[in-house]
């Protein structure tokens, strides 16, 4: 796939099934993420990896955490079946440096880059992959279970994985986002 193919075509995949990406693609995504626009060269960004019992383990922490933030029943029932949906779950977080020249609005935007890189890559190479967030990524539980510093923002769960059916390509959305310059 060309470059040019991969940035007008990628499109998301909540049905994935294993295998999920093998040690090789991994380290292509890791690469992926490590070339995006870093000001200072900070690496603002931190992955955690979860396979097989770690996604049943991480499951656990989203349901004590479900009790423990009172969520409601219909979230609470299914907190722990949702790491499990695919084969492998990238945790997306910041890790925030104070630099008299890079705020941290810098920073979370270089890691937001650095997972979609991950999302282009895994699917250049023909894995499926959907970053989902919701009430979990904010608790300060999910955090600590990861030795995410209170500080640092989750930014996301990259679900990756084989895609169950071919992954459907969405169509172009047909809208003007760009416009010329005019004098105010
Ligand atoms: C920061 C962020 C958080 C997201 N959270 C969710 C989520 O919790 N659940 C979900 O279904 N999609 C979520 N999405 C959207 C999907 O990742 C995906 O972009 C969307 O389904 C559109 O599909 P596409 O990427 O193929 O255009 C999120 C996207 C971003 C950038």
């Amino acid at each position: 796939m060309d470059a040019v193919e991969l940035l007008l075509t990628r499109s998301s995949m909540p049905r994935l099934i294993a295998p999920g990406p093998d040690d090789e693609a991994l380290k292509l995504m890791q690469r992926a993420a490590l070339r995006v626009p870093d000001h200072m060269d900070l690496t603002p960004y931190q992955f955690i990896i979860l396979q097989g019992d770690d996604l049943v383990e991480f499951g656990q922490v989203f349901e004590k955490a479900a009790v423990e933030e009172r969520l409601p029943d219909n979230v609470a029932n299914r907190a722990a079946q949702l790491p499990v949906r695919a084969p492998t779950v990238m945790v997306v977080a910041t890790r925030y440096t104070d630099h008299e020249k890079v705020p941290r609005w810098e920073q979370l935007c270089s890691a937001a880059t650095a997972a979609f890189a991950v999302e282009q890559m895994a699917f250049a190479l023909g894995y499926g992959a959907i970053w989902r967030t919701g009430p979990f990524a904010e608790m300060l539980q999910v955090k600590k279970a990861l030795n995410i510093e209170a500080e640092n923002d989750v930014l996301g769960f990259l679900y990756l994985g084989t895609p169950a059916v071919p992954t459907p390509i969405k169509p172009e959305k047909d809208r003007e986002i760009f416009r010329r310059y005019k004098k105010a």
